[in-house]
């Protein structure tokens, strides 16, 4: 059999565990995996030493976001580059209907249809990577009719956020109901932001003044937003997915409670699901008391030490079936426009470069999770729940040829003046990580070769879905 590339005697991520062997690309794709492949005019990419995984998927991305009085500062060009150098190959966005400046005879909102062509245009020519979009539903009375229509485009996730009034991004009670009986129609999923607005906002109220700021600063974020303002959320969308049987898949999950909240569930057949983000698994809210403290601010915020042992505890057991990193990456300059208010903090973090080495690092080479899980979590998992699999998150024959080798031990210091994410900081500083990509292969082109980009701009390609959800 003739390939055009062969990786050759890496140890490959198969379904069966770490197995050496060598694979053999044709095209775009996976053509065979076994012993000893030959094809004489086969470019050889040099595996030993390494282990092969697929390309992960980080499936919680916000790229050029327009958010919190600023636009976030990796774009598709940046953030797809520090994609690939951490060996996410494929990324999800969340497309966003804004409110028209003047409503007419086409609505208040931007429909979903333009709010696809708007993030469209961000990914042309920049992406690196492959990518997709996440419909974010922001007027449900408007959103509702087009949902059918965006599935038979090829979106067939959808999302609602429970907060951002501010920014006219919420959803109620009545619009999460409506929108689970849609997906369970359309063979679709709805992707909830957890977090109890109106508890929420009577606690920042009560905190927002001169006095507590001045005291407090960047840690009243973590003293407004008590565990519960998440669990709670969480449990109320858990209903609407029992009530309806449509998929729900908790984003961004942070809490201790949160996990026994999805596992009980889970236990009971409810179709939902839960992501949680490398940061969550890293750090704890310490982090609010430091001198530049409002840089790590994100929503959900950090949590207690124990809220991450018992994350990690989720992804060992099951109920955390995803890890990504909602990717929102501001610089200092933008995050100083807190000036002492921590309710004015641009909201996010970068993570997309060092998702798979923080994982890597923290979790398989700590022995709190196995690479089989790792594997599970970053590639096999998003790639199922998000209709993508088996093209995308598996070494197979006829998967795309999406790859990341990394060697075992070796580590890089993490230091934002030489990672390719715009930020001027970075909330994993000085932290010293395996698992960079040596090298990343996205559909069969060599995209990051001896740890440096090497691939073009403009050449990932957006990925059209049937389908998406818990299975049943
Ligand atoms: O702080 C965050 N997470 N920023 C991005 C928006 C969101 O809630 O995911
Ligand atoms: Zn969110
Ligand atoms: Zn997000």
């Amino acid at each position: 059999m003739a390939f055009d590339k062969i990786v050759k005697g890496g140890s490959v991520a198969t379904p069966n565990g770490l197995v050496r062997a060598d694979i053999g690309i044709r095209g775009e794709k996976v053509a065979a995996i076994g012993s000893g492949l030959k094809s004489p005019d086969a470019e050889i990419v040099d595996a030993k030493g390494h282990i092969v995984l697929p390309g992960a998927l980080d499936v919680h991305v916000h790229l050029e976001l327009p958010f919190c009085g600023t636009v976030s500062s990796d774009d598709y060009r940046s953030g797809t580059r520090a994609a690939a150098r951490g060996g996410v190959t494929t990324l999800i966005d969340f497309a966003i209907p804004y409110k028209r400046k003047r409503a007419g005879r086409d609505g208040e909102y931007e429909t979903l249809s333009e709010a696809a062509d708007n993030w469209h245009a961000k990914a042309e020519g920049k992406a690196l990577i492959d990518y997709t979009f996440h419909m974010c539903i922001t007027n449900y009375a408007e959103h509702q009719h087009q949902i059918r229509d965006m599935v038979g485009r090829g979106f067939t996730t959808f999302k609602e956020f429970m907060i951002y009034a501010s920014e006219g991004w919420q959803s109620d009670d009545g619009a999460m109901y409506g929108t689970l009986e849609r997906m369970r129609d359309n063979d679709a999923m709805l992707l909830v932001h957890a977090e109890s607005a109106k508890v929420l906002d009577s606690l920042i109220a009560r905190h927002h003044t001169k006095a507590m700021m001045k005291k407090y600063g960047a840690r009243l974020h973590a003293m407004t937003r008590p565990n519960f303002v998440e669990f709670e959320a969480i449990q109320r969308a858990v209903t609407w997915s029992e009530v309806t049987g449509g998929s729900l898949y908790i984003v961004h999950m942070s809490t201790g409670e949160g996990c026994e909240i999805v596992k009980e569930a889970q236990a009971g057949g409810v179709p939902v699901v839960a992501e949680t983000c490398a940061q969550y698994l890293v750090l704890d809210d310490s982090v609010f008391g430091k001198k530049d403290g409002h840089l790590y601010a994100c929503c959900p915020q950090l949590k207690k030490p124990e809220d991450v042992d018992r994350l990690w505890e989720g992804l060992r057991s099951g109920e955390v079936s995803v890890v990504s990193t909602d990717t929102c990456t501001f610089t200092r300059r933008q995050k100083a426009m807190w000036k002492g208010d921590w309710t004015k903090i641009p909201m996010g973090m970068p993570g997309l470069e060092t998702l798979l080495p923080l994982v890597y690092t923290e979790g398989v080479l700590k022995n709190r999770i196995t690479i089989d899980q790792m594997v599970q979590k970053l590639c096999t998992n998003p790639a199922k729940l998000m209709g993508l699999y088996p093209r995308k998150g598996a070494l197979e024959v006829g998967s795309d040829a999406d790859m990341a080798i990394i060697h075992p031990k070796k580590t890089i210091k993490v230091d934002h003046a030489k990672m390719e994410t715009n930020a001027d900081w970075s909330p994993f500083q000085g932290r010293s990580l395996a698992g960079f990509a040596r090298t990343t292969i996205r559909r069969g082109e060599t995209i990051v070769d001896d740890y440096k980009v090497v691939g073009k701009a403009g050449t990932g390609t957006w990925l059209p879905r049937k389908s998406a959800g818990v299975p049943t």
